[in-house]
């Protein structure tokens, strides 16, 4: 059995994914990991869309990358993002298979703590499945555009938090971004 730790530093935000559906069971199993994650006075208040339509995606990720070029393009902190887009046929979700939003409500104390450990929980069990993820942060750019509100129904007192590409991938020389040694600031 692979252990947690094993799963914890493997897992990779994965940006190229094969063209193969994740079923449906898969897809619920992700989800029910989630919201067994912990919350600020066990509110739970997370909200999944889950898009397995490639029109739709495709939508999203185009409705999006205008609003980011506006903050990329006068941030030289963006520059490497700025490189990233402009690949022929860039999708912020990197032509993923299928994008879950977690949504969280926003009148619960900490829905964005709260939603980011739902995330967390998701993108896990995905690698201990060998499906990849990436957190596009890039998509939150769409939380108050009337377009997405409406084609999702999203009620009024949600937010985005964090939309999750998954998808099979290829499990072959993944670069492993290190991770510096941590800062313990006092042990005392
Ligand atoms: C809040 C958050 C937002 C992120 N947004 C994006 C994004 O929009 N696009 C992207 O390609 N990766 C995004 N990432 C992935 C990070 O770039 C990635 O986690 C980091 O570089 C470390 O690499 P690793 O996940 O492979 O360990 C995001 C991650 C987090 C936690």
């Amino acid at each position: 059995m692979v252990s947690l730790i094993d799963v914890i530093k493997s897992r990779r935000s994965i940006r190229k994914y094969l063209d193969k559906p994740i079923p449906k069971e898969i897809i619920d199993k992700l989800i029910e990991a989630a919201k067994w994650a912990p919350s600020g006075m066990n509110e739970q208040p997370w909200g999944f869309i889950v898009v397995h339509d490639r029109a739709l995606i495709k939508e999203l990720s185009g409705r999006s990358i205008p609003y980011i070029n506006k903050i990329v393009g006068k941030n030289p902190k963006f520059a490497r993002y700025k490189k990233r887009m402009a690949v022929k046929d860039f999708s912020i979700f990197y032509h993923a298979p299928c994008v879950i939003i977690i949504l969280g409500r926003k009148d619960a104390f900490s829905y964005q703590n709260d939603c980011a450990m739902a995330g967390q929980n998701l993108m896990l069990t995905a690698a201990s499945m060998n499906i990849g993820s990436c957190w596009v942060g890039m998509m939150n750019v769409l939380d108050k555009d009337e377009w997405f509100r409406k084609k999702f129904q999203i009620p009024e007192n949600y937010a985005i938090v964090a939309p999750i590409a998954l998808g099979y991938f290829e499990n072959k020389s993944i670069p492993v971004i290190e991770r510096r040694a941590p800062e313990i600031l006092r042990n005392f």
